[in-house]
């Protein structure tokens, strides 16, 4: 099974998995895929030893790691505004007591003094531009194994696009609508991920159905486009093919296996969750993020809202929530980014059996439409 960006990082699959977890990033590149690390969390040094441990169990494979960049966010442009201690003054008393009423409701108590240190936290849009250069320095610095650095929310910074070329790895973009494909590669983006509204974590409106040809037709020949949102199977991985992509983007599957580090109310909630059980809120990071539907995403959308913060703003005060309701168990109000996939994934297996599974229903699936074709 080959397309041009496959052989192009010489990897047997064009399966691309997107997850914070180096595990998972390790078993899909191992069992033939690409694994991408999301590294949106990960200062610097701790990067460093999630790509040593990477680099340690994948020998010479090649994998990608993929960061969250916005073009806009609170704080931009780094400096004293950009600090924590400021962003946090700027989250208005009215939502700080919408928080604090949601949670008495369901009886989350506050978090005891020794815990509640008001650490800095990894939210989306947070420490950028302090903490990027450094982090793409070490994704430079395993370019042995690492070639593909990707980016979300928005176009990667020209440095990345630059440092990433002269290293001789591959940039790619995730994009949700074909006018922001188009600018991606016009500033020098290698690989496009068409994103459909399906998928788990931000994402655009529309469907995958309609955006991959869209971005493949916009883009051209010359330009791979990967298909993202609502991909788990090899029947759907053949339909983005037949769409004109050159490989599947994948991320919700990857949170139920059996190497993945979910926590277990996230993990139970979304084997449990239907493809209803999702919605596509500003509720956990200020940017519209498909999500599973919990009381907390309710009450955002509630009649007795203030309304959601800017990115990072919103994301401080649900990591914030975040960690009284993991503390206290509130499964009600425990979400995770997830998409629609989620009701397909019922069963905690192992990333290996998807990959050869997928590939397995792709083979089957491309031989049914052959035989479709009437001979003469
Ligand atoms: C838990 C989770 C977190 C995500 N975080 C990011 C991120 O930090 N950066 C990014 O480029 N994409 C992120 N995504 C989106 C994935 O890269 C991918 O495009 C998406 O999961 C594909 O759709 P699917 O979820 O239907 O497989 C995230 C997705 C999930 C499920």
């Amino acid at each position: 099974m080959s397309t041009p960006i496959a052989e192009r990082l010489g990897i047997e699959f064009p399966i691309f998995a997107f997850s914070h977890c180096r595990d998972v990033v390790a078993a899909v590149t191992n069992a033939g895929g690409f694994g991408v690390l999301g590294a949106l969390a990960y200062g610097p040094e701790r990067l460093e030893i999630e790509l040593n441990w990477i680099d340690e169990h994948v020998g010479d494979k090649p994998y990608g790691v993929d960061f969250a960049m916005p073009v806009n966010y609170v704080g931009k442009g780094g400096g004293d505004e950009a600090s924590f201690q400021s962003l946090d003054a700027m989250i208005p008393e009215q939502h700080r007591q919408f928080v604090d009423e949601l949670l008495d409701r369901y009886e989350v108590p506050e978090l005891p003094p020794e815990l509640d240190d008001h650490a800095p936290v990894a939210a989306a849009g947070l420490g950028v531009d302090e903490m990027g250069p450094n982090q793409v320095q070490v994704c430079l610095d395993h370019a042995a194994n690492v070639k593909m650095i990707v980016n979300a929310l928005g176009p990667p910074p020209p440095y990345v696009i630059e440092q990433a070329h002269a290293a001789g790895m591959l940039v790619g973009g995730l994009c949700g609508s074909k006018v922001h494909a188009e600018r991606q590669v016009g500033i020098g983006v290698d690989v496009i991920v068409a994103q459909g509204t399906e998928a788990g974590g931000h994402c655009g409106e529309i469907s995958t159905m309609v955006l991959v040809p869209e971005v493949v037709d916009a883009v051209g020949p010359d330009v791979p486009v990967l298909a993202a949102g609502g991909i788990a199977t090899g029947r759907q991985m053949a339909a983005a093919l037949a769409l004109g992509a050159q490989g599947v983007w994948t991320g919700s599957m990857w949170l139920t296996v059996s190497e993945a580090d979910t926590g277990p109310e996230a993990l139970e909630n979304m084997l449990a969750a239907t493809s209803r059980d999702t919605v596509r809120s500003r509720a956990m990071t200020g940017k519209p993020a498909r999500q599973l539907r919990t009381a907390w995403t309710d009450a955002w959308e509630g009649p007795d809202s203030p309304g959601t913060l800017p990115m990072p703003l919103q994301g401080i005060l649900h990591q914030e929530a975040g960690r009284r309701t993991q503390r206290a168990h509130a499964k009600e109000l425990i979400g995770y980014p997830v998409g629609q996939i989620v009701g397909r994934m019922n069963k905690v297996r192992p990333s290996k059996d998807l990959v050869l599974e997928m590939v397995e229903e792709w083979i089957e699936t491309t031989e049914r439409l052959n035989g479709l074709l009437a001979e003469d």
